[in-house]
């Protein structure tokens, strides 16, 4: 891979295809990479280090790019292990190096490796001289940890954003957005925004999604720079999508959503199942846009990542325990963890001889300030038997 994005510039970065859940809840159809960046002027400053079990590739492309220089700074944006793991191991490779980071994470580095020493806490737009150019650093906190911060080349005009507007998906061959693919992706497009969009929003929705606020004002504060190219922690360097990332960004964190439904269902028995197919079928019949998602069988991940991308959210669940359906409570949950809102809401299910779980859904959806379509369909035994009317449903959802 190219690892020069600018003569100042160099990726030094890893792929992960070998991990198959991240944070041990989200699968990796496509992989992931951990995006570290080394800045060389008089000075060097590494941004960001990868993941643990990576230190060979790692430190052999650092020393691909800089040989037997030494490091002078290592910058800490974010201290999830997915970036800081090898910290300790920069530490050691290079022990007089200098760690810039947030007052916040310099617990966080004592208490994951015990490092204490030679660590410089910065403040809100201070700066440090590379020799031509400085970098400066911005906090950027609850993005989606408290410590995170963002750090800016001025006179390259780029913002090393850590995870901010990252995606899931490994990126060999090329980083830049001009080269970069989806590993594993079948369609290749000639537009990489759109060739990352999904992966970029189940990541969001995944990990971010509940700083929506947090993300706006972090947008607000860097709304001040100019941003040219953004190297986030995750997938490709941005050069030509910039305004694309950045105002995709802007609308997630909104929760603002496009027009069409995300069905999202657990069944037992195949009732609440048939009942969610019926009105997928009544909302395909009237050309509106829908995601259908079977919780018993498929990580909630992807249910997540469509529940952020439409405007409409179905949700089916048989009652159990005269209670939801644990693998659609649990959903729901993550819905109202999420601070999720802007959603219409239409709620469905079985039950055999007590319903409870489309009241309860519906109660949990008021009090998320959803707002209802319908009563919702709460029916006894079999779907088959009733003459449930999703089509009425449909045409509400199609208005
Ligand atoms: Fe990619 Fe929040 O770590």
């Amino acid at each position: 891979m190219e690892k020069k994005i600018s003569e100042k510039i160099r990726y030094v970065g890893v792929n992960d295809h070998t991990k198959v859940i991240f944070e041990g809840m989200w699968p990796l159809p496509f992989g992931v990479s951990y995006n570290s960046y080394l800045v060389v002027d008089e000075k060097v400053a590494l941004i960001d280090t990868v993941e643990a079990g990576f230190e060979k590739e790692y430190l052999g492309n650092i020393r691909n790019e800089i040989g037997d220089r030494k490091i002078d700074y290592l910058v800490v944006n974010h201290m999830e292990p997915d970036h800081s793991s090898l910290i300790a191991a920069i530490r050691e490779q290079y022990p007089d190096i200098r760690i810039i980071t947030s007052a916040k994470a310099v617990p966080m580095i004592k208490g994951y490796h015990g490092l204490t020493d030679n660590i410089h806490a910065v403040k809100e737009g201070e700066s440090i001289s590379l020799g031509k150019s400085s970098l400066a650093f911005y906090m950027a906190p609850m993005v989606h940890w408290p410590e995170t911060m963002v750090t800016y080349l001025e006179d390259e005009k780029t913002l090393f954003s850590g995870d901010a507007f990252g995606t899931f998906g490994a990126v060999d061959g090329g980083i830049r957005d001009s080269e970069a693919h989806l590993c594993g992706w079948l369609d290749k497009s000639e537009n990489c925004f759109a060739e990352f969009k999904s992966e970029m929003t189940r990541y969001y929705s995944n990990i971010v999604g509940k700083y929506g606020q947090t993300v706006q004002a972090a947008l607000k504060k860097l709304s001040g720079l100019q941003i040219g190219r953004i190297c986030s922690t995750h997938g490709p360097v941005w050069e030509n999508h910039v305004a694309d990332v950045v105002s995709y960004y802007d609308r997630l964190s909104k929760y603002e959503a496009e027009k069409g439904v995300c069905i999202v269902y657990g069944s037992m028995y195949g009732n609440t199942a048939e009942a969610a197919k019926s009105l997928a079928a009544e909302l395909a019949k009237r050309g509106v846009k829908y995601a259908i998602h079977n919780l018993c069988t498929e990580n909630v991940s992807f249910a997540y990542r469509d529940l952020f991308k439409y405007d409409t959210l179905a949700v089916g669940a048989p009652t159990y325990n005269n209670d939801i359906f644990p693998p659609v409570y649990n959903f729901m949950y993550g819905v109202c963890a999420r601070l999720v809102r802007n959603r219409k809401f239409f709620a469905f299910g079985s039950f055999t001889w007590a319903g409870a779980s489309v009241r309860l859904l519906n109660e949990m959806a008021t009090k998320q300030g959803f707002e209802l379509v319908s009563d919702g369909i709460c029916f006894p035994q079999a779907y088959s038997a009733r003459k449930c009317d999703m089509a009425a449903v449909a045409d509400m959802m199609a208005k």
